[in-house]
């Protein structure tokens, strides 16, 4: 969660999912789905790439092996995710779905 003083203007989360029960950018069951927001007065502020980062860092520690999430196509969020590593998953392109893999 960002937050500013007390107040939380922005989440971000990474979501086992089983397979009968998936997101739409389920990749598989050890792959966790994340999803982030930003309150819109706080967006353009770099909230997001932390946030983003954020869970990066603790997906790293964690040794999760790979994180997914779905993005609809001409939402500007995906130049965020391909800044900070994520890339298409082949067949998904359609379904907007990005990986990312630790490094
Ligand atoms: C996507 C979202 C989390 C980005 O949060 P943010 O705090 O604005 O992100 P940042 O300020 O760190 O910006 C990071 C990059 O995101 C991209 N970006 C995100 N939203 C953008 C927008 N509306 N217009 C232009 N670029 C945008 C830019 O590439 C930007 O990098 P730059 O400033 O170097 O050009 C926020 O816009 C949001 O909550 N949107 C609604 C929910 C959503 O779409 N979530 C993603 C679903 S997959």
């Amino acid at each position: 969660m960002a937050q500013i003083g007390t107040e939380a203007v922005g989440v971000v989360r990474a979501q086992y999912l089983p397979p009968d029960d998936p997101g739409y950018g389920f990749l598989a069951e050890d792959a966790p789905e994340a999803s982030l927001w930003v309150r819109g007065d706080w967006r353009g502020r770099g909230r997001g790439t932390a946030l983003l980062r954020r869970m990066q860092d603790e997906a790293r520690a964690r040794r999760v092996p790979r994180i997914s999430l779905s993005v609809e196509a001409g939402n500007d969020a995906k130049r965020l995710y391909l800044a900070e590593g994520f890339v298409d998953v082949p067949g998904r392109e359609s379904d907007g779905v990005m990986v990312w893999t630790p490094q």
